[in-house]
């Protein structure tokens, strides 16, 4: 297998999604289910930049499994198809991303599932507009580590409200899960992105970024860093400034998820001078400063009582 093979590459061209679950919610005939969130969760995850939501998605779990099954089994039929592991190595990891408009699993995930909810809350917004959603899958034997990292340096976007919502798809144990470091979405800092590959910075001659991240592994007692065993359906909340990561630990247990992103109200439009994920064709029909535009990334939760 190739060290990484399909890397951002726009296998199936990104349009303009048509589609008449988007009408509906635009026109209030479909309104996402509410996830009832308490205010301390709010809290506590507005405070460390990571929450742990127990068995909050089980009733998602085999709709999604059979979404993520249609992506690996037709890799090409989707958008940015990856397999990221090294020749000879044991194992597979592959992902692939922007996906919801085609794969009815995920289509329905985002328009009925309380995810949108869930997130416009813990974001503390008054809307909840869908970025994009990310599969992972680890197969038994893959030893690959993912660099500590901040998703935001990746990504077109700005904003302090942004959030994943990541669903383990399978059980997975403490040391195969991803970790967070408590509070750091409030370093103030962003970081250089890395390969996911190698680790090495890339994109260093962005405006504002001007930090390599620190020897999070090599010094974990100086970081609060928090992981845990999951169960198929657990659900994770992280900001997309927290910093996180896996250690190389051999994956004993096939290891899916699930993640969608979303955007509040302070989001706007960056244009990145290099690399970007995804990598929307040109024009975006944005200039940096802008708002995220509602066809592309639909507004799929506004707070009761917003306007
Ligand atoms: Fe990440």
């Amino acid at each position: 297998m190739n060290d990484q093979t399909g890397f951002n590459q726009w296998t199936v061209p990104w349009t303009t999604p048509e589609l008449p679950e988007l009408d509906a919610i635009r026109a209030g005939e479909i309104t996402p289910p509410e996830f009832v969130i308490t205010r301390e969760q709010v809290d506590a995850y507005q405070r460390d930049g990571v929450l742990y939501l127990e068995g909050a998605f089980t009733h998602w779990v085999e709709p999604l499994r059979a979404g993520l099954e249609r992506n690996l089994e037709n890799p090409g039929a989707y958008r940015f198809p990856a397999e990221s592991t090294s020749k000879g190595d044991a194992g597979r990891f592959f992902d692939s991303y922007c996906n919801w408009p085609l794969i009815p699993e995920y289509l329905d995930f985002v328009i009925r599932s309380e995810a949108a909810s869930l997130a416009g809350q813990a974001m503390n917004s008054r809307m909840a507009q869908l970025f994009h959603e990310h599969t992972f899958i680890k197969e038994p034997g893959t030893q690959r580590a993912t660099p500590w990292h901040q998703d935001i340096p990746y990504y077109t976007v700005s904003g302090d409200q942004g959030v994943s919502v990541y669903i383990a798809l399978d059980d997975a144990d403490e040391d195969t899960a991803v970790r967070f470091v408590r509070g750091s979405h409030r370093w103030g800092k962003i970081y250089f992105p890395k390969v996911f590959l190698d680790g090495a910075d890339f994109n260093t001659g962005e405006e504002g970024y001007t930090d390599t991240m620190p020897d999070i592994g090599g010094r974990p007692a100086d970081y609060d860093i928090v992981s845990k065993p999951l169960k198929a359906g657990d659900t994770i909340l992280f900001s997309f400034k927290t910093v996180h990561g896996t250690t190389d630990a051999e994956v004993r247990k096939r290891r899916r998820a699930f993640s969608t992103r979303w955007l509040g109200d302070d989001a706007r439009y960056l244009e990145r001078q290099g690399e970007a994920s995804p990598p929307f064709p040109e024009p975006v029909g944005m200039n940096t400063g802008d708002p995220m535009r509602a066809d592309w990334f639909p507004v799929l939760w506004r707070r009761p009582g917003a306007c």
